[in-house]
């Protein structure tokens, strides 16, 4: 059963037409809040974390910590002190739910573990890649089991040693798994990426003390440090904030303004791509936090232009594209997005459910095998639609009901809860009629 929020309905009624105006911040970093839980467990002490996201994914690697034997403290909904030290063996599967980081980042450490263990998910995380990971995680020497390439994976204890890997796809996922698989092993682990995927665990893991150099396009982890606990506020998702950005971008006479957001540069593609297609996006950096630059976002709606995305901006705003979809079919022009096969392999295909669920609404997408084409601007029309249990679909399908014709319904949307509890609340109070 999911935890539905008073705010986050499974069911949104959304309807056009009122402009986006005011304040706001939404909630802690996913990828930070995932890494501080399962890295802090592995310091010897405590760590102080303010500012944590409190959603299902991070809930679901919070649990797995506690399963593990980590003692945590909820001092409240976003505080908590992690003891780090010596894990025990867990009384059953760790079940991940719906969480590809929370299960590719405990996979590395897993490995490297001296009792057996398997990891499991929820149906929609047993449908995803594993062998991503598994594999050179066997070159590295564990003795780990999947089923086909998808979960679960059992671990047994086994000796790792370091590797030089060069990622095939740029993930940071699979990079941090191997980093911290490094850790437990003999000898240095480089890992090498064909594109800037997030850094937030080189960041966290040097901040800690981690043995960890960046050089000459890769990342060397040598063993043999242990981690210092943190202390770390972590700043607002930018991801999460990317939804406020694109509805304030299209919703005509829309001014919003968002504090302590992080605007790490391995995230803020969208940003990049939405202010060469003609947005009114000013970014103030107002500080750091969780190793992050953090800063204020001020956001006025604008006309938009064509763009082709491809490369190394699709690593940086591989999350953003189900609500990039909503802003390209609100441009003036051709908008083509290459060489994002990886949206294929996300909570849901990306590609292909938006796809399906805006031409419920009236738009006309074209699929391509990596990306997707659309010749905007196209008018659409209210429609009963589904978030099909992934949270950034459900709240892109809210987007764009807030630039079609009458009022939109979005069936399973209590999944928004999985990375931004409150956002219906956050939508309303900035003047969105959504019930
Ligand atoms: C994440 C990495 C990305 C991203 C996901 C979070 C992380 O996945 O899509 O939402 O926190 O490391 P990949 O590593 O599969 O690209």
């Amino acid at each position: 059963m999911r935890t539905l929020y008073l705010s986050d309905p499974d069911i949104l009624h959304i309807e056009s037409g009122s402009p986006l105006r005011g304040l706001a911040s939404v909630p802690g970093d996913k990828s930070i809040s995932h890494r501080v839980v399962i890295f802090g467990a592995l310091a010897e002490g405590a760590s102080h974390v303010t500012g944590w996201l409190s959603a299902g994914d991070t809930r679901a690697s919070l649990k797995a910590i506690q399963a593990l034997g980590i003692p945590v403290e909820r001092h409240d909904d976003t505080t908590l002190t992690i003891h780090g030290g010596q894990f025990r063996a867990p009384a059953s599967a760790l079940n991940l739910v719906n969480t590809g980081t929370g299960i590719r980042l405990l996979a590395g450490i897993m490995a490297g573990q001296p009792f057996p263990v398997t990891l499991d998910g929820s149906e929609q995380l047993r449908r995803r890649p594993m062998r991503r990971v598994t594999a050179p995680l066997r070159e590295m020497g564990a003795a780990v089991t999947d089923r086909d390439g998808l979960l679960p994976l059992h671990f047994e204890p086994s000796h790792l040693r370091g590797i030089r890997y060069e990622l095939p796809v740029a993930s940071a996922q699979v990079k941090s798994a191997l980093l911290l698989a490094a850790l437990f092993a003999e000898g240095p682990t480089t890992v090498l990426e064909p594109g800037p995927s997030r850094d937030h665990t080189e960041r966290l893991l040097s901040a800690m003390g981690a043995g960890l150099i960046i050089a000459g396009g890769g990342v060397t982890l040598t063993p043999g440090r242990s981690l210092n606990p943190i202390a770390l506020a972590v700043p607002g998702d930018f991801s999460s904030a990317a939804f406020l950005i694109v509805a304030s971008t299209i919703v005509a006479d829309s001014q919003v303004t968002l504090e302590n957001v992080s605007i790490n540069p391995t995230r803020t593609g969208l940003l990049d791509v939405l202010k060469s297609m003609g947005a009114n996006i000013q970014v103030e950096e107002t500080g750091y936090a969780g190793g992050d630059p953090v800063g204020r976002l001020m956001v006025q709606s604008a006309p938009l232009g064509e763009a082709d995305i491809s490369g190394e901006t699709v690593v940086r705003m591989i999350d953003e594209f189900p609500a990039f979809m909503i802003a390209a079919l609100c441009a003036d022009g051709n908008v083509t997005v290459r060489e994002a096969r990886e949206l294929r392999v996300k909570e849901t295909d990306r590609i292909s459910i938006m796809a399906g669920e805006l031409r419920k609404m009236g738009a006309v997408i074209l699929e391509q095998e990596d990306g997707f084409t659309i010749q905007g601007p196209q008018k659409l029309t209210g429609a009963v639609v589904n978030g099909h249990d992934d949270h950034r679909v459900a709240m892109s399908l809210a987007v764009a009901g807030l630039v079609a014709a009458g009022r939109t319904t979005v069936r399973g949307a209590g999944c928004v809860a999985d990375s931004f509890p409150g956002f219906a609340r956050t939508l309303a109070q900035l003047g969105v009629n959504v019930q």
